[in-house]
Protein backbone atom coordinates (compact mmCIF):
# COMPACT_ATOMS: atom_id res chain seq x y z
CA UNK A 1 0.00 0.00 0.00
CA UNK A 2 1.04 3.56 -0.50
CA UNK A 3 1.38 5.16 2.32
CA UNK A 4 1.91 8.97 3.39
CA UNK A 5 3.72 9.36 6.48
CA UNK A 6 3.64 12.53 8.38
CA UNK A 7 5.79 13.33 11.08
CA UNK A 8 5.31 16.04 13.45
CA UNK A 9 7.98 18.07 15.61
CA UNK A 10 7.60 16.21 18.92
CA UNK A 11 10.38 13.87 20.24
CA UNK A 12 8.51 11.29 19.45
CA UNK A 13 9.38 12.06 15.84
CA UNK A 14 12.42 9.55 16.93
CA UNK A 15 10.06 6.96 17.18
CA UNK A 16 8.53 7.56 13.67
CA UNK A 17 11.59 6.60 12.21
CA UNK A 18 11.38 2.77 13.59
CA UNK A 19 7.84 3.13 12.33
CA UNK A 20 8.62 4.46 9.04
CA UNK A 21 11.35 0.82 8.88
CA UNK A 22 8.38 -1.31 10.13
CA UNK A 23 6.26 -0.29 7.14
CA UNK A 24 8.99 -0.44 4.55
CA UNK A 25 9.38 -4.36 5.94
CA UNK A 26 5.66 -5.18 5.58
CA UNK A 27 6.41 -4.17 2.45
CA UNK A 28 4.46 -1.08 1.94
CA UNK A 29 5.64 2.23 -0.07
CA UNK A 30 6.62 5.23 2.41
CA UNK A 31 6.31 9.04 1.54
CA UNK A 32 7.64 10.60 4.17
CA UNK A 33 6.66 14.45 4.68
CA UNK A 34 8.05 16.55 7.43
CA UNK A 35 6.79 19.40 9.92
CA UNK A 36 9.63 21.76 9.78
CA UNK A 37 9.98 21.46 13.58
CA UNK A 38 10.03 17.98 12.74
CA UNK A 39 13.45 18.48 11.16
CA UNK A 40 14.28 19.99 14.47
CA UNK A 41 14.25 16.40 16.41
CA UNK A 42 15.15 14.17 13.03
CA UNK A 43 17.19 15.08 9.71
CA UNK A 44 15.37 14.26 7.06
CA UNK A 45 18.18 11.79 5.84
CA UNK A 46 16.88 9.37 8.32
CA UNK A 47 13.82 9.14 6.36
CA UNK A 48 15.36 9.28 2.96
CA UNK A 49 17.70 6.13 4.05
CA UNK A 50 14.95 4.05 5.29
CA UNK A 51 11.93 4.91 2.70
CA UNK A 52 14.04 5.23 -0.23
CA UNK A 53 12.75 8.03 -1.36
CA UNK A 54 13.08 11.89 -1.07
CA UNK A 55 11.74 13.08 2.12
CA UNK A 56 9.32 16.39 1.46
CA UNK A 57 9.35 18.80 3.96
CA UNK A 58 8.73 22.37 2.80
CA UNK A 59 5.67 23.45 0.88
CA UNK A 60 7.57 26.40 -1.29
CA UNK A 61 10.83 24.26 -1.87
CA UNK A 62 9.71 21.56 -4.01
CA UNK A 63 9.89 21.10 -7.81
CA UNK A 64 6.41 21.53 -9.23
CA UNK A 65 3.55 24.07 -7.19
CA UNK A 66 1.52 21.15 -6.95
CA UNK A 67 3.11 18.67 -6.08
CA UNK A 68 0.93 18.45 -2.68
CA UNK A 69 -2.03 17.57 -4.74
CA UNK A 70 0.01 14.32 -6.98
CA UNK A 71 1.53 13.09 -3.73
CA UNK A 72 -2.63 13.35 -1.72
CA UNK A 73 -3.71 11.68 -5.25
CA UNK A 74 -0.97 9.16 -6.16
CA UNK A 75 -1.35 7.34 -2.44
CA UNK A 76 -3.60 5.83 -0.55
CA UNK A 77 -3.62 6.18 3.37
CA UNK A 78 -2.32 8.81 5.53
CA UNK A 79 -0.71 8.54 8.72
CA UNK A 80 0.68 11.18 11.38
CA UNK A 81 2.82 10.08 13.87
CA UNK A 82 3.49 11.74 15.72
CA UNK A 83 0.74 13.90 15.83
CA UNK A 84 1.79 17.09 17.94
CA UNK A 85 -1.20 19.14 19.46
CA UNK A 86 -0.45 22.09 17.16
CA UNK A 87 -0.51 19.70 14.15
CA UNK A 88 -4.11 17.94 15.60
CA UNK A 89 -5.09 21.52 15.65
CA UNK A 90 -4.45 22.63 12.36
CA UNK A 91 -5.69 19.60 10.98
CA UNK A 92 -9.03 20.32 12.77
CA UNK A 93 -9.32 23.64 11.88
CA UNK A 94 -8.49 22.85 8.80
CA UNK A 95 -4.93 25.39 8.35
CA UNK A 96 -2.61 24.82 5.89
CA UNK A 97 0.81 26.73 5.90
CA UNK A 98 3.05 24.02 5.47
CA UNK A 99 3.31 20.85 3.33
CA UNK A 100 1.73 18.71 5.54
CA UNK A 101 -1.02 20.19 6.37
CA UNK A 102 -1.68 21.05 3.00
CA UNK A 103 -1.64 17.72 2.31
CA UNK A 104 -4.02 17.10 4.72
CA UNK A 105 -6.91 19.48 3.37
CA UNK A 106 -6.03 17.51 -0.17
CA UNK A 107 -5.96 14.04 0.96
CA UNK A 108 -9.15 12.03 0.55
CA UNK A 109 -8.32 8.58 1.78
CA UNK A 110 -8.22 6.91 5.22
CA UNK A 111 -6.21 8.90 7.81
CA UNK A 112 -4.58 7.72 11.17
CA UNK A 113 -3.48 9.64 13.91
CA UNK A 114 -1.29 8.97 16.52
CA UNK A 115 -1.02 11.64 18.65
CA UNK A 116 1.68 12.38 20.98
CA UNK A 117 2.32 15.22 23.81
CA UNK A 118 3.02 16.06 27.43
CA UNK A 119 0.22 14.56 29.90
CA UNK A 120 -1.17 18.14 30.01
CA UNK A 121 -1.71 19.19 26.51
CA UNK A 122 -3.26 16.03 25.45
CA UNK A 123 -5.41 16.29 28.39
CA UNK A 124 -6.39 20.12 27.57
CA UNK A 125 -10.07 21.12 26.47
CA UNK A 126 -8.81 22.76 23.29
CA UNK A 127 -7.00 19.37 22.41
CA UNK A 128 -9.67 16.98 23.53
CA UNK A 129 -12.38 19.11 21.46
CA UNK A 130 -9.95 19.23 18.34
CA UNK A 131 -9.70 15.15 18.56
CA UNK A 132 -12.94 14.88 18.79
CA UNK A 133 -13.53 16.90 15.64
CA UNK A 134 -11.17 13.99 14.15
CA UNK A 135 -13.15 11.22 15.08
CA UNK A 136 -16.37 12.49 13.90
CA UNK A 137 -14.53 13.04 10.66
CA UNK A 138 -13.79 9.50 10.41
CA UNK A 139 -10.13 9.88 11.43
CA UNK A 140 -8.64 6.53 13.27
CA UNK A 141 -7.36 7.55 16.50
CA UNK A 142 -4.29 5.16 17.79
CA UNK A 143 -4.73 6.47 21.18
CA UNK A 144 -1.27 7.13 23.19
CA UNK A 145 -0.18 5.07 25.73
CA UNK A 146 0.11 5.94 29.66
CA UNK A 147 3.59 5.61 31.33
CA UNK A 148 6.64 8.25 31.44
CA UNK A 149 6.76 11.18 29.27
CA UNK A 150 10.66 13.05 28.02
CA UNK A 151 9.53 15.73 30.35
CA UNK A 152 9.73 13.70 33.27
CA UNK A 153 6.15 13.39 33.57
CA UNK A 154 3.76 10.22 34.11
CA UNK A 155 0.33 10.04 32.48
CA UNK A 156 -1.33 9.77 29.04
CA UNK A 157 0.52 11.38 25.73
CA UNK A 158 3.42 8.66 25.10
CA UNK A 159 2.97 8.16 21.05
CA UNK A 160 1.33 4.46 20.80
CA UNK A 161 3.98 1.66 19.90
CA UNK A 162 4.96 1.75 16.44
CA UNK A 163 3.75 -1.92 16.24
CA UNK A 164 0.22 -0.81 17.06
CA UNK A 165 0.45 2.01 14.58
CA UNK A 166 1.18 -0.21 11.98
CA UNK A 167 -1.54 -2.57 13.43
CA UNK A 168 -4.25 0.47 13.12
CA UNK A 169 -2.72 1.50 9.45
CA UNK A 170 -3.18 -1.46 8.25
CA UNK A 171 -6.72 -2.16 9.89
CA UNK A 172 -7.75 1.01 8.59
CA UNK A 173 -6.55 0.34 5.00
CA UNK A 174 -8.19 -3.44 4.67
CA UNK A 175 -11.51 -2.22 6.55
CA UNK A 176 -12.59 0.50 4.14
CA UNK A 177 -14.46 -1.24 1.88
CA UNK A 178 -15.78 -3.93 4.05
CA UNK A 179 -19.17 -2.68 4.44
CA UNK A 180 -19.81 -1.20 0.85
CA UNK A 181 -23.46 -2.31 -0.53
CA UNK A 182 -24.42 -2.90 3.09
CA UNK A 183 -27.52 -1.11 4.57
CA UNK A 184 -27.13 -1.13 8.32
CA UNK A 185 -29.94 0.29 10.47
CA UNK A 186 -28.79 1.22 14.09
CA UNK A 187 -30.80 2.76 17.23
CA UNK A 188 -28.97 4.94 19.29
CA UNK A 189 -29.58 7.20 22.69
CA UNK A 190 -32.49 7.18 25.15
CA UNK A 191 -36.07 7.37 24.64
CA UNK A 192 -37.92 10.20 26.89
CA UNK A 193 -41.45 9.09 28.16
CA UNK A 194 -44.21 11.82 28.68
CA UNK A 195 -45.81 12.06 32.25
CA UNK A 196 -47.58 15.03 31.25
CA UNK A 197 -46.66 18.11 28.68
CA UNK A 198 -43.69 19.09 31.28
CA UNK A 199 -42.19 16.06 32.49
CA UNK A 200 -41.38 12.78 31.09
CA UNK A 201 -38.78 9.69 31.81
CA UNK A 202 -35.68 9.01 30.45
CA UNK A 203 -32.59 7.63 30.73
CA UNK A 204 -28.29 8.22 31.16
CA UNK A 205 -27.78 7.47 27.35
CA UNK A 206 -25.63 10.12 25.63
CA UNK A 207 -26.06 8.35 22.27
CA UNK A 208 -22.07 7.94 21.68
CA UNK A 209 -22.37 3.91 21.82
CA UNK A 210 -24.73 3.86 18.56
CA UNK A 211 -23.43 7.01 17.30
CA UNK A 212 -19.59 5.34 17.43
CA UNK A 213 -21.63 2.39 15.66
CA UNK A 214 -22.79 4.39 12.89
CA UNK A 215 -19.63 6.21 12.13
CA UNK A 216 -17.56 3.14 11.76
CA UNK A 217 -20.01 2.01 9.56
CA UNK A 218 -20.29 4.83 7.07
CA UNK A 219 -16.25 5.12 7.41
CA UNK A 220 -16.52 1.28 5.86
CA UNK A 221 -18.86 1.98 3.10
CA UNK A 222 -22.40 1.07 4.68
CA UNK A 223 -25.98 3.15 3.41
CA UNK A 224 -26.45 3.92 7.31
CA UNK A 225 -29.66 4.61 8.64
CA UNK A 226 -29.72 6.05 12.40
CA UNK A 227 -32.92 6.15 14.46
CA UNK A 228 -31.66 8.17 17.30
CA UNK A 229 -33.64 9.05 20.20
CA UNK A 230 -32.56 12.87 21.70
CA UNK A 231 -28.92 13.18 22.10
CA UNK A 232 -26.60 16.07 22.47
CA UNK A 233 -23.85 14.82 19.48
CA UNK A 234 -23.50 16.12 16.00
CA UNK A 235 -24.34 13.57 13.44
CA UNK A 236 -21.88 11.37 11.66
CA UNK A 237 -20.60 12.10 8.19
CA UNK A 238 -22.49 10.44 5.49
CA UNK A 239 -25.11 9.02 8.08
CA UNK A 240 -29.31 9.94 7.61
CA UNK A 241 -30.12 10.18 11.02
CA UNK A 242 -34.37 9.96 11.89
CA UNK A 243 -34.83 11.69 15.52
CA UNK A 244 -37.34 10.38 17.50
CA UNK A 245 -38.52 10.73 21.03
CA UNK A 246 -40.24 7.81 22.54
CA UNK A 247 -40.50 4.37 22.46
CA UNK A 248 -43.39 4.06 20.12
CA UNK A 249 -41.74 6.88 18.01
CA UNK A 250 -38.59 4.84 18.01
CA UNK A 251 -40.80 1.56 17.03
CA UNK A 252 -42.19 2.83 14.21
CA UNK A 253 -39.12 4.68 12.31
CA UNK A 254 -37.15 0.97 12.79
CA UNK A 255 -39.68 -0.75 11.08
CA UNK A 256 -40.43 1.92 8.71
CA UNK A 257 -36.78 1.87 7.51
CA UNK A 258 -36.23 -2.01 8.18
CA UNK A 259 -37.14 -3.30 4.98
CA UNK A 260 -33.42 -2.50 2.82
CA UNK A 261 -31.41 -3.62 6.36
CA UNK A 262 -29.23 -6.27 5.97
CA UNK A 263 -27.37 -5.51 9.60
CA UNK A 264 -29.55 -4.05 12.39
CA UNK A 265 -27.93 -2.55 15.57
CA UNK A 266 -29.82 -1.99 18.48
CA UNK A 267 -27.55 0.31 21.08
CA UNK A 268 -30.40 2.02 22.06
CA UNK A 269 -31.70 2.60 25.79
CA UNK A 270 -35.12 2.24 24.86
CA UNK A 271 -37.27 2.96 27.93
CA UNK A 272 -38.91 -0.16 29.08
CA UNK A 273 -42.16 1.23 30.84
CA UNK A 274 -44.53 4.10 29.69
CA UNK A 275 -47.22 6.06 30.81
CA UNK A 276 -50.16 4.80 27.99
CA UNK A 277 -52.34 8.23 28.82
CA UNK A 278 -50.22 10.64 29.56
CA UNK A 279 -52.41 13.58 30.50
CA UNK A 280 -52.82 17.12 28.84
CA UNK A 281 -52.64 19.74 30.93
CA UNK A 282 -49.41 19.31 33.37
CA UNK A 283 -49.89 17.74 36.63
CA UNK A 284 -50.02 20.01 39.37
CA UNK A 285 -47.77 19.40 42.75
CA UNK A 286 -49.81 18.58 45.43
CA UNK A 287 -48.76 17.99 49.16
CA UNK A 288 -50.37 14.32 48.69
CA UNK A 289 -47.75 11.71 47.26
CA UNK A 290 -48.23 10.76 43.73
CA UNK A 291 -48.10 6.99 41.95
CA UNK A 292 -47.62 6.35 38.32
CA UNK A 293 -49.18 3.33 36.72
CA UNK A 294 -46.93 2.24 34.39
CA UNK A 295 -47.65 0.18 31.29
CA UNK A 296 -44.45 -1.73 29.12
CA UNK A 297 -43.37 0.01 26.16
CA UNK A 298 -43.28 -2.17 22.56
CA UNK A 299 -40.26 -4.58 22.62
CA UNK A 300 -38.84 -3.51 19.42
CA UNK A 301 -35.83 -6.34 19.49
CA UNK A 302 -38.46 -8.75 20.21
CA UNK A 303 -40.37 -7.54 16.95
CA UNK A 304 -37.10 -7.51 14.55
CA UNK A 305 -36.38 -10.65 16.38
CA UNK A 306 -39.81 -12.35 14.72
CA UNK A 307 -39.12 -10.27 11.51
CA UNK A 308 -35.45 -11.19 11.13
CA UNK A 309 -35.66 -13.17 7.61
CA UNK A 310 -32.28 -13.52 6.89
CA UNK A 311 -31.16 -9.56 8.03
CA UNK A 312 -28.05 -10.17 10.83
CA UNK A 313 -29.37 -8.75 14.28
CA UNK A 314 -27.15 -7.04 17.32
CA UNK A 315 -29.18 -6.59 20.31
CA UNK A 316 -27.67 -5.04 23.32
CA UNK A 317 -27.50 -5.83 26.61
CA UNK A 318 -27.00 -3.22 29.45
CA UNK A 319 -26.63 -5.36 32.68
CA UNK A 320 -25.37 -4.45 36.30
CA UNK A 321 -24.65 -7.99 37.11
CA UNK A 322 -24.40 -11.74 35.68
CA UNK A 323 -23.78 -9.82 32.41
CA UNK A 324 -23.09 -13.02 30.36
CA UNK A 325 -26.28 -15.04 31.39
CA UNK A 326 -28.40 -12.37 30.84
CA UNK A 327 -26.93 -11.29 26.98
CA UNK A 328 -27.17 -14.81 26.29
CA UNK A 329 -30.62 -15.27 27.39
CA UNK A 330 -31.14 -11.94 25.29
CA UNK A 331 -30.00 -13.58 22.39
CA UNK A 332 -32.48 -16.56 22.45
CA UNK A 333 -35.67 -15.26 23.76
CA UNK A 334 -35.40 -12.61 21.20
CA UNK A 335 -33.60 -14.63 18.03
CA UNK A 336 -30.53 -12.10 18.04
CA UNK A 337 -27.22 -13.09 16.30
CA UNK A 338 -25.44 -11.36 18.57
CA UNK A 339 -26.03 -9.58 21.95
CA UNK A 340 -23.51 -6.99 22.76
CA UNK A 341 -23.08 -6.84 26.68
CA UNK A 342 -21.97 -4.38 28.81
CA UNK A 343 -21.78 -3.17 32.44
CA UNK A 344 -23.54 -0.33 33.48
CA UNK A 345 -23.83 1.97 37.18
CA UNK A 346 -19.52 0.92 37.04
CA UNK A 347 -16.72 3.91 36.84
CA UNK A 348 -16.25 5.40 33.04
CA UNK A 349 -17.50 2.94 30.76
CA UNK A 350 -21.25 2.23 30.03
CA UNK A 351 -23.64 5.42 29.68
CA UNK A 352 -22.77 8.68 28.46
CA UNK A 353 -18.79 7.49 28.78
CA UNK A 354 -16.41 8.12 25.72
CA UNK A 355 -15.55 4.44 26.49
CA UNK A 356 -16.82 0.81 26.73
CA UNK A 357 -15.75 -2.60 27.39
CA UNK A 358 -18.39 -5.13 26.34
CA UNK A 359 -18.17 -8.71 25.89
CA UNK A 360 -19.99 -10.39 22.50
CA UNK A 361 -22.07 -13.28 22.65
CA UNK A 362 -23.24 -15.10 19.21
CA UNK A 363 -25.30 -17.08 18.08
CA UNK A 364 -22.83 -19.45 17.53
CA UNK A 365 -22.55 -19.94 20.96
CA UNK A 366 -18.88 -17.82 21.59
CA UNK A 367 -18.25 -15.49 24.01
CA UNK A 368 -15.96 -12.71 22.77
CA UNK A 369 -14.42 -9.88 25.01
CA UNK A 370 -14.12 -6.52 23.90
CA UNK A 371 -10.84 -4.66 26.26
CA UNK A 372 -11.84 -1.13 27.03
CA UNK A 373 -11.51 0.96 24.19
CA UNK A 374 -12.75 4.56 22.75
CA UNK A 375 -16.46 3.39 21.36
CA UNK A 376 -15.29 4.21 18.10
CA UNK A 377 -13.24 1.46 18.03
CA UNK A 378 -15.15 -0.48 19.98
CA UNK A 379 -17.86 0.08 16.95
CA UNK A 380 -15.00 -1.07 14.66
CA UNK A 381 -13.84 -4.82 16.59
CA UNK A 382 -18.14 -4.92 16.70
CA UNK A 383 -18.54 -4.79 12.90
CA UNK A 384 -15.27 -6.89 12.83
CA UNK A 385 -17.01 -9.65 14.86
CA UNK A 386 -20.30 -9.03 13.02
CA UNK A 387 -18.66 -10.34 9.09
CA UNK A 388 -17.40 -12.72 10.98
CA UNK A 389 -20.44 -14.67 12.37
CA UNK A 390 -22.34 -14.02 8.90
CA UNK A 391 -19.49 -16.01 7.27
CA UNK A 392 -19.82 -18.82 10.05
CA UNK A 393 -23.60 -18.68 9.72
CA UNK A 394 -23.44 -19.09 5.98
CA UNK A 395 -21.03 -21.72 6.51
CA UNK A 396 -22.90 -23.36 8.52
CA UNK A 397 -26.69 -23.02 6.42
CA UNK A 398 -24.37 -24.38 3.69
CA UNK A 399 -24.63 -21.36 2.08
O1 LIG B 1 -25.57 5.87 24.73
P1 LIG B 1 -24.34 5.76 25.56
O2 LIG B 1 -24.24 6.82 26.60
O3 LIG B 1 -23.09 5.67 24.72
O4 LIG B 1 -24.43 4.39 26.41
C1 LIG B 1 -24.35 3.19 25.66
C2 LIG B 1 -25.41 2.18 26.20
C3 LIG B 1 -25.00 1.80 27.60
C4 LIG B 1 -26.77 2.81 26.19
C5 LIG B 1 -25.38 0.99 25.23
O5 LIG B 1 -24.06 0.43 25.20
C6 LIG B 1 -26.38 -0.07 25.67
O6 LIG B 1 -26.13 -0.88 26.51
N1 LIG B 1 -27.58 0.01 25.03
C7 LIG B 1 -28.69 -0.86 25.39
C8 LIG B 1 -29.37 -0.28 26.57
C9 LIG B 1 -30.62 -1.08 26.87
O7 LIG B 1 -31.74 -0.66 26.74
O8 LIG B 1 -30.25 -2.33 27.28
P2 LIG B 1 -31.44 -3.34 27.77
O9 LIG B 1 -30.70 -4.53 28.30
O10 LIG B 1 -32.41 -2.64 28.69
O11 LIG B 1 -32.23 -3.70 26.40
C10 LIG B 1 -31.85 -4.86 25.70
C11 LIG B 1 -32.01 -4.62 24.21
O12 LIG B 1 -33.39 -4.48 23.90
C12 LIG B 1 -31.31 -3.38 23.67
O13 LIG B 1 -30.77 -3.71 22.41
C13 LIG B 1 -32.43 -2.37 23.51
O14 LIG B 1 -32.17 -1.47 22.43
C14 LIG B 1 -33.60 -3.27 23.19
N2 LIG B 1 -34.91 -2.79 23.65
C15 LIG B 1 -35.16 -2.58 24.97
C16 LIG B 1 -36.42 -2.16 25.35
C17 LIG B 1 -37.43 -1.98 24.36
N3 LIG B 1 -38.65 -1.58 24.70
N4 LIG B 1 -37.14 -2.21 23.05
C18 LIG B 1 -35.91 -2.62 22.68
O15 LIG B 1 -35.63 -2.82 21.50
Amino acid sequence: MKIILGVGGGIAAYKSAELARMLMQQGHQVQAVMTAAAEEFVRPLTFAALTGRKVLTNLFAIESAIEHISVAQEHELLAIAPATADLIAKMAHGLADDFLTTLCLAFTGPVVVAPAMNVNMWQHAATQANLETLRKRGYRMVEPGRGYLACGMTGPGRLAEPEEIVAAIESEARKRHDLEGETVLITAGPTQEPLDPVRFLTNRSSGKMGYALAEAAAARGAKVVLVSGPVHLTPPRGVEVIPVRTAEEMRAKVMENLGPAHIVIKAAAVADFHLSKVPEQKVKKTAARISLELDPTPDILAELGRKKDDRLLIGFAAETQNLVQEARRKLESKNCDMVVGNLVGGADVGFESDQNEVILVLRTGETIPLARASKREIADRIFDQVLKLRLALSAANGR
